[in-house]
This record gives structure tokens, C-alpha cells and sequence, in this order.
């Protein structure tokens, strides 16, 4: 019987590559860069296991490519608003995804933005590197402090919740809006109370979202939801960039609506929208939120398990659609 094969559609950390290579023959794509929709639809064709990544479309058509022989999807992401879940469910297709590793890093992720938005850390970076002469002066990039403030933490899972455990390190009270209460241990260590999305945006002095995309949350902030922030708060996102409606994020921005912003995703990335990119209080990184050594080589890890788990026909250690292995027993 030949060797399952096995796609990986963009280099991963070497550690979880050998972990495939045990389980079958692996092909990596060369190139570093997104594969083309036909470039990846003909890497994949009769695979049994692929290994996605965030910026690869896993639709219809992708499962077509594939072929009968696909037995799982293992996206090197915890967010898997790329992959059509139902689509794969339908055709008996397992999706994994990696979660909990990447928590602790992308907390500090969002607490470095900020930081980095409130002290106007990118304004003063700018400045030296401009090489414009400079004295310090009592009145020189004043920020916001965030001793007694409140976060409002959109999405209280994990990375919310870690991102508000830091938050209270610095002295911040905590709310959140969630479809769901967090277990009652958590809302008293963190000392956080739940209220509704409309009254986080009039009272939180920094809005950070945690919040996976779906269709409900898609452009969840937008110039109505943006005109309820106080004009001193600041905005920041970690999670997916579609969540805010950018074109909106900077009318509110120039127009003086909201102090500021700081963005590791965006709309339509890795497209920036030009309007955010001539201001000075937004602070932009490029989806850096998991980009730690450790965090990315355990999540690779993570992906691969999940693939040699699946090739094997057990339970993957994090499966986001379980139900798969229902049908198949
Ligand atoms: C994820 O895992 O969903 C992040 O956006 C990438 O680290």
C-alpha cells in the first residue's frame, strides 16, 4: 500500500514536519508566499491529509481538488474562518485547528498594542528614526496611563481572558460582552463583569477584541458601534480583521471619534487600508499576534499531531468538527 500523502502548503517549523514525515510522504511548497488558488488546488490533488495555513480557502472547491482520499483539514491556526466547516462535515472530512498554545502569546500581543497605542510608542520611534532634532520637555508625546481604566475585552475565551489578567496587572478594571457568562471563577479573580456590547463601547477606555469571525461578528465595529466609544477610548484588534469595518475605523479616527487604534489584522489582508496608514495614533503591526519561536513551533507541533492522529483514524487532540468521527464509526 502506497504512503498517505501528505500537503503542507507553506514551510512550518522543522519539528513538526519530522513529525510527518513518520506518518507518510510529505510535500512541502517551496515557495514562500501563499500558494495561487490553482497552484494549491493541484498540490493537494489526491492528498489525505493537508496542512493549511490562515491565508488558504478551504471550499468547495478545495475539497473537489483534493479528492475522495481527504481525510482532514489541520490548519496551523486557532482561528479557522478560512475553511468551510459544513462543507468539510458534509463530505466526511475532519478540520482541526490549534488552540491553547498560542493563548499566552497573543495576550501579549494585544497588551503590547496597547501599551503601544496609549504611550504613543510608534509616534516616539518615528521621531528618532527620523533624525529630526529633539529635547525632552514636559509636554513631549503625552499618552494615556491605564492605572484605574477600564478594558472591555470583546470575546472572553481564552486569549480574552489572558489579555485581561495582564490588564489588571497594570490596574485596569475589566468588563466583557460574550454570548456567553465566563465560568464564575474567572469573572472573581479577574474581577470582570459581563454587560452588553453597547454599554462596553460607551464605558471601556480601551475596546479589544477576542472575538472569533462569523457572520455575527463580521464589521461587528462599524461607524454605529464606533460613534458609541468615548473619544478619549482607544480600539485595539488581535483577533480578525473583517470584525471592524476599517473604511469606517479611520472616518472615526480623523474625525477625532476614538483616540486611537492598534491593529494586527485587518480587512483585507495583508492589504492595509491606505487611510490608516497616514495616521499617527494607530499603531500597526503585521498579524504578529502567535509570532513567538516557541508559540509557532508549538502550534506546527500541534497541527502535525493532529494530522498523524487522523491519518490513523483516531480522535485528533483538537478537532472542530468532531462529529466526523461519529459518522465514520
Ligand atoms: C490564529 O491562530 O488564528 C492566529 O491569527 C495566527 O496566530
Amino acid at each position: 500500500m502506497s504512503e498517505p500523502k501528505i500537503v503542507v502548503t507553506r514551510r512550518i517549523p522543522e519539528p513538526a514536519v519530522e513529525i510527518l514525515r513518520e506518518a507518510g510522504d510529505v510535500w512541502v511548497s517551496p515557495d514562500d508566499r501563499p500558494l495561487e488558488v490553482s497552484e494549491l488546488h493541484d498540490a493537494i490533488s489526491g492528498a489525505d491529509v493537508v496542512v493549511t495555513l490562515l491565508h488558504d480557502k478551504v471550499d468547495d472547491a478545495f475539497l473537489d481538488a483534493a479528492g475522495a482520499r481527504l481525510r482532514a483539514v489541520c490548519n496551523v491556526a486557532v482561528g479557522f474562518d478560512n475553511i468551510d466547516v459544513p462543507a468539510a462535515t458534509k463530505r466526511g472530512v475532519l478540520v482541526t485547528n490549534t488552540p491553547a498554545v498560542l493563548t499566552e502569546a497573543t495576550a501579549d500581543l494585544a497588551m503590547t498594542l496597547i501599551l503601544a497605542v496609549t504611550r504613543r510608542i510608534g509616534e516616539g520611534e518615528r521621531l528618532i528614526r527620523s533624525r529630526e532634532p529633539w529635547s525632552w520637555h514636559m509636554f513631549m508625546l503625552l499618552g494615556t496611563g491605564l492605572q484605574g481604566k477600564t478594558l472591555g475585552v470583546v470575546g472572553m475565551g481564552a486569549i480574552g481572558q489572558s489579555l485581561a489578567r495582564r490588564a489588571k496587572a497594570f490596574g485596569m478594571d475589566i468588563v466583557y460582552s460574550d454570548a456567553r457568562q465566563a465560568p464564575a471563577e474567572v469573572e472573581q479573580e479577574l474581577g470582570a463583569r459581563r454587560v452588553e456590547l453597547d454599554e462596553l463601547l460607551r464605558t471601556a477606555d480601551v475596546v479589544s477584541i477576542h472575538a472569533p469571525l462569523m457572520d455575527e461578528t463580521r464589521h461587528l465595529i462599524n461607524a454605529d458601534t464606533l460613534g458609541l466609544m468615548k473619544e478619549s477610548a482607544y480600539l485595539v484588534n488581535s483577533a480578525r480583521g473583517p470584525i471592524i469595518d476599517e473604511a469606517a475605523l479611520v472616518d472615526a479616527l480623523k474625525a477625532g471619534k476614538i483616540a486611537g487604534a492598534g491593529l494586527d489584522v485587518y480587512e483585507n489582508e495583508p492589504e492595509t487600508h491606505p487611510g490608516l496608514v497616514d495616521l499617527d495614533n494607530v499603531v500597526l503591526l503585521p498579524h504578529l499576534g502567535s509570532a513567538t519561536i516557541e508559540t509557532r513551533t508549538a502550534m506546527g507541533v500541534l497541527a502535525a499531531e493532529n494530522a498523524v492522529l487522523a491519518l490513523r483514524g483516531e480522535r485528533p487532540k483538537t478537532p472542530v468538527n468532531p462529529e466526523v468521527l461519529e459518522g465514520r464509526s
